[in-house]
């Protein structure tokens, strides 16, 4: 894997982002590096995919699509639909092709930090996690979520996919194949586990 100094990448971040992106970014890092020291997961590699994990938030819609299209990713009529969650695809082609990161998990950290998929790693859930509890975030009901993520992340990941199944109800947008392939696993893990 192509090796880049902290410095280096958080260079690039702040020619590629806006402020307040750059600083969330940061704030994910920082998040995800604690999540996995708390549940013994891989800390240097989850602060990296949390760190870049928006490298491409800021890039133009139209430019986002281009990006996608030309490296052959099918746009579905869903994804159509719901173009804020194009740069966690964009994000992880371009650490692939623009940065030469190979490294599989991270990408796929980048790749699923929007949507979730069924049968993601810890990792994946730690980014995923992170970038909704990152100290920058204040909607009403983080500090639970806080708390439950610190707990367990499969808890954590079904708050946050129902959170993502209800604001997609609300737009009236059809929910990707992934994230409700996602939400049916977390779902049911839930279910099972509340079992007597
Ligand atoms: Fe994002
Ligand atoms: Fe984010």
């Amino acid at each position: 894997m192509q090796i880049y100094t902290r410095h280096h990448l958080k260079q690039l971040l702040e020619e590629r982002l806006g402020p307040k992106r750059y600083h969330h970014s940061l704030m994910v890092e920082q998040a995800a590096m604690e999540l996995a020291a708390l549940h013994h997961g891989d800390w240097y590699r989850a602060g990296f995919a949390g760190l870049l994990h928006d490298i491409c938030r800021d890039d133009h819609p139209s430019w986002q699509q281009y990006y996608m299209e030309s490296h052959g990713f099918p746009l579905s009529e869903e994804w159509r639909l719901n173009p804020q969650i194009w740069h966690s695809v964009c994000g992880s082609l371009y650490l692939q092709h623009d940065l030469n990161i190979s490294d599989a998990e991270i990408l796929r950290a980048v790749r699923y930090h929007t949507t979730g998929r069924a049968g993601m790693s810890q990792l994946e859930q730690i980014v995923f996690v992170a970038d909704a509890v990152s100290e920058d975030r204040n909607f009403p009901g983080v500090e639970e979520l806080r708390r439950v993520a610190r707990h367990s992340l499969d808890e954590a990941m079904f708050l946050c996919l129902s959170h993502t199944l209800e604001e997609v109800a609300k737009r009236g947008l059809p929910l990707v194949r992934e994230s409700w392939e996602a939400y049916n696993e977390y779902s049911r893990k839930k279910a099972i586990g509340a079992k007597p």
